[in-house]
C-alpha cells in the first residue's frame, strides 16, 4: 500500500535519527577534549541525551513500519563535526570554547529539525509524532541553554589561559576578529545561494537583505581589524568550516519546498552560532579594554538574533508548504 506521507514522514524520522546519532558521537568527543571540566562534564551529559533521543526516534519508526538504517542524515552532514576536532593551534580551552559555539549552533539546528518533524507529524495527523517531536524539542532548548549560561565564562577563561602563555591581549584578540570576519565572507555567499534557492518571495527577501546586512558586517570589521595593524589576507574560519555548505542532499530527489526548509534550519544554525560567536567576541573585546571591537560585536550580534527569529518563523509554514506538496504529488 502506497502512502506518501507516512513514506515521508518516516525519511524525517530516519534523518532525525542520523543527526541524534551523530551528535551523540560528536558531544561525547568534545566531553574528551580541553580542559574545562565544566564544559567538558555538560557536553558529556549531552551526549548521553541525544542517545535516549534517538533510541526514542527508532522506536516511533518501527511502529511506523520504518526500519532506523544507517543510511543520509540531512542535518548530520550539513553539521561538520570532524575538522574541528581534527583543527590544531588553538589552545585547550580555547577548544572547550568553540566546542561550545558549536554544539549552541547544532542544538538550535535541532530545535529547527524538530519543528519542521512536528509539523509534519501535524499534517500527517499523527499526534504521537508530534508531542515526541515537541519533547525532544524541548530538550534541546534545555542544551541551548545550559551552554548559553557557561559560554560567556568560557570565553574569559580561554582569554586568561592565553594571556598566561605570554601573549599580550592583541594577539588573543585578534584571531577571534579575523575568524568573525572569515566566517562573515562565507555566510554572505551562503545566504545569497539561499536565496537563489527559496520558493516562497518573503523568504528570498529574507536571505537576500540578511546577505546585504552581512555584507557590511564584513566590511565593518575587517575596517576593524585593520585598525588594529592586521590584515584579512589568508584568513581561515574555524566556524564557516563547522557548516558543510554543499550536502549532498540534492541528490536524495528532495523539492524544492523540501530544499528551501532544509536551508531554513541550516540558516537558523549559522545565525545562532553567529550569536554565540559575537557573545564570545565581545566578552574577550571587553576583557582586553576594546570598547570599539566590543560595541561592533554587539551591534552585528543583534542583527544575527534578529534574522535568526524571522528565519525561525518561516520555517513551520515550509515545512507545512512541503508536506502539501507530498500530497498533491499522491493525489
Ligand atoms: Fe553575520
Ligand atoms: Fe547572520
Amino acid at each position: 500500500m502506497e502512502n506518501p506521507v507516512q513514506d515521508r514522514i518516516n525519511s524525517y524520522l530516519e534523518d532525525a535519527i542520523g543527526a541524534e546519532r551523530n551528535f551523540e558521537k560528536a558531544l561525547a568527543a568534545f566531553g574528551n577534549s580541553g580542559e574545562q571540566t565544566e564544559v567538558q562534564t555538560m557536553l558529556s551529559d549531552a551526549s548521553d541525551k541525544a542517545k535516549t533521543q534517538h533510541e526514542r526516534l527508532e522506536a516511533l519508526l518501527v511502529r511506523r513500519g520504518g526500519s532506523p538504517s544507517e543510511s543520509k542524515a540531512m542535518l548530520a552532514e550539513m553539521l561538520a563535526f570532524t575538522p574541528l576536532s581534527a583543527q590544531a593551534g588553538q589552545g585547550a580551552a580555547e577548544k572547550n570554547t568553540q566546542h561550545l559555539m558549536v554544539t549552541f549552533a547544532a542544538a538550535a539546528a535541532e530545535m529547527a529539525m524538530y519543528e519542521s518533524l512536528a509539523t509534519a507529524g501535524a499534517a500527517g495527523g499523527d499526534a504521537e509524532l508530534v508531542e515526541l517531536a515537541q519533547t525532544l524539542q524541548r530538550e534541546e532548548l534545555d542544551d541551548y541553554e545550559q551552554v548559553w549560561s557557561i559560554l560567556r565564562a568560557s570565553a574569559a577563561d580561554s582569554f586568561q589561559a592565553e594571556l598566561d602563555k605570554g601573549k599580550s591581549p592583541e594577539e588573543v584578540l585578534r584571531p577571534y576578529l579575523e575568524d568573525a570576519i572569515a566566517a562573515e565572507k562565507s555566510f554572505e555567499t551562503q545566504l545569497l545561494g539561499f536565496s537563489k534557492e527559496a520558493v516562497h518571495p518573503e523568504v528570498q527577501q529574507m536571505f537576500r537583505q540578511h546577505a546585504e546586512e552581512t555584507k557590511e558586517q564584513y566590511r565593518q570589521l575587517t575596517a576593524r581589524l585593520e585598525a588594529m595593524g592586521g590584515s584579512t589576507s589568508m584568513l581561515k574560519s574555524l566556524l564557516a568550516h563547522v557548516f558543510n555548505f554543499t550536502p549532498k542532499i540534492a541528490q536524495i530527489g528532495h523539492d524544492a519546498y523540501e530544499r528551501q526548509t532544509q536551508n531554513l534550519m541550516m540558516a537558523f544554525a549559522v545565525e545562532n552560532a553567529e550569536v554565540a560567536m559575537y557573545e564570545c567576541l565581545a566578552e574577550v573585546s571587553a576583557i582586553a579594554g576594546d570598547a570599539a571591537t566590543e560595541s561592533l560585536a554587539r551591534k552585528i550580534q543583534q542583527q544575527e538574533k534578529n534574522t535568526a527569529e524571522k528565519v525561525w518563523g518561516q520555517i513551520a509554514p515550509a515545512a507545512n508548504r512541503a508536506m502539501e506538496e507530498v500530497r498533491k504529488k499522491a493525489a
